[in-house]
């Protein structure tokens, strides 16, 4: 590590797969560790969500839309649950070529079809699952080649997601568990690689138990791991608040079975209520903000605790992968004192909150 230069997905691109004419970048990557102060002193939280558009998508779309742009193509798609849609929006605006989004009608979170809109990207709406977006897409790309697909299936997305490993590894060593929320399932196969080729170099001699997280109502995979059986039974009519992993056939299931098996981790469901209750306790005992998709994270470390598959001495990372600007409904969820005040008279008002004589 010590020769590298730079910071963020660039500064390993020694250790990315691939040549590049041009690099379309935004400075992603690089994001904060950090040590959680008021859950526990083992925990720490890769905070993914201060990436360019906000999500850990940005790190394999730079070098997704590099490749596209290094390729000639003039035109990506890509279907999304939302963050996928808004990072590919941005990197397309960002190269100068024309994106297509393709999203579930009405089930995007609002922020993120608030960017999709303001890069500027055309944006193609399904009734329907993430799930048919994502076949359509598959087909589309096969016969209209002129159009370059942006989803997970595309391997340099996970090249450039590997980064989250090798920045892990380079500011805290290798930590006992790393805990990642599974949609579509590349991200936890990406850091899986990423950990895996620090072995290969030499620069680390053991790799983390990979855990994955999904809703209860879209879990196809943690129901597989769970079960001991060899592939899932996909979800029709997946249902989740985490829209971000609302999804019941995901498309790299393959990939993050091999990296939780393969890694002596395993899988755990959460209900959407213990994903409210995690974000919310994320915020007010850290103050970090993530969607509820990424406090899937922390849902799923409390149970893993509970449940004795995690122990509280061990060092644990949670990927939060997206910021909670994504999804401004599910923060407004949170139970809030919001009082009308005369604002002559508030003294007696905040006194009273102070002495706890209000309610
Ligand atoms: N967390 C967030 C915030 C996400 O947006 C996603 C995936 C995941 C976790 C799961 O990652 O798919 O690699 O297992 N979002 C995709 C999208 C599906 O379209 O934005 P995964």
């Amino acid at each position: 590590f010590s020769k590298l230069r730079g910071r963020g997905v660039w500064r390993y691109k020694e250790l990315i797969a691939g040549k590049y004419k041009n690099i379309v970048s935004i400075n992603e990557g690089n994001t904060p560790l950090i040590r959680s102060s008021n859950i526990n002193d083992n925990l720490y939280f890769k905070f993914e969500g201060l990436n360019p558009t906000g999500s850990f998508k940005d790190r394999g779309m730079t070098v997704a839309v590099s490749s596209a742009v290094s390729l000639n193509y003039k035109t990506v798609i890509a279907a999304s649950t939302g963050n996928t849609a808004a990072s590919a929006a941005a990197y397309a605006a960002r190269a100068g070529i024309k994106s297509f989004i393709v999203l579930p009608k009405g089930k995007v979170a609002l922020g993120k079809l608030a960017q999709s809109i303001l890069y500027g990207s055309v944006i193609l709406e399904v009734d329907g699952s993430f799930d048919v977006a994502m076949d359509a897409v598959m087909r589309l790309y096969k016969d209209l080649k002129v159009v370059y697909p942006l989803n997970s299936f595309n391997p340099w997305r996970l090249e450039g997601q590997k980064t989250i490993a090798f920045e892990i590894a380079e500011e805290l060593g290798v930590p006992d568990n790393v805990i990642v929320p599974v949609g579509n399932a590349g991200n936890i196969y990406a850091i899986w690689k990423g950990f895996n080729e620090l072995v290969k170099t030499g620069v680390i001699n053991t790799i983390p138990r990979m855990i994955g997280i999904q809703a209860e109502g879209a879990s196809p995979i943690a129901t597989a791991i769970v079960k001991g059986k060899d592939s899932p039974d996909f979800v029709e009519n997946p249902d989740t608040v985490a829209t971000a992993i609302r999804i019941g056939k995901p498309v790299n299931w393959q990939k993050a079975m091999k990296a939780i098996r393969e890694s002596n981790g395993t899988a755990i469901a959460v209900s959407d209520s213990e994903i409210l209750d995690a974000q919310k306790t994320l915020a007010r005992k850290e103050g970090i903000g993530a969607e509820p998709a990424s406090a899937a994270a922390l849902a799923g470390y409390i149970k893993a605790i509970n449940e004795k598959v995690v122990d509280k001495d061990e060092k644990t990372v949670l990927i939060l992968t997206g910021h909670s600007l994504k999804d401004p409904d599910s923060m407004t969820k949170a139970e809030a004192k919001r009082i009308l005040v005369n604002p002559l008279h508030m003294e007696k008002i905040i006194l009273g909150e102070i002495n706890g004589s209000n309610s």
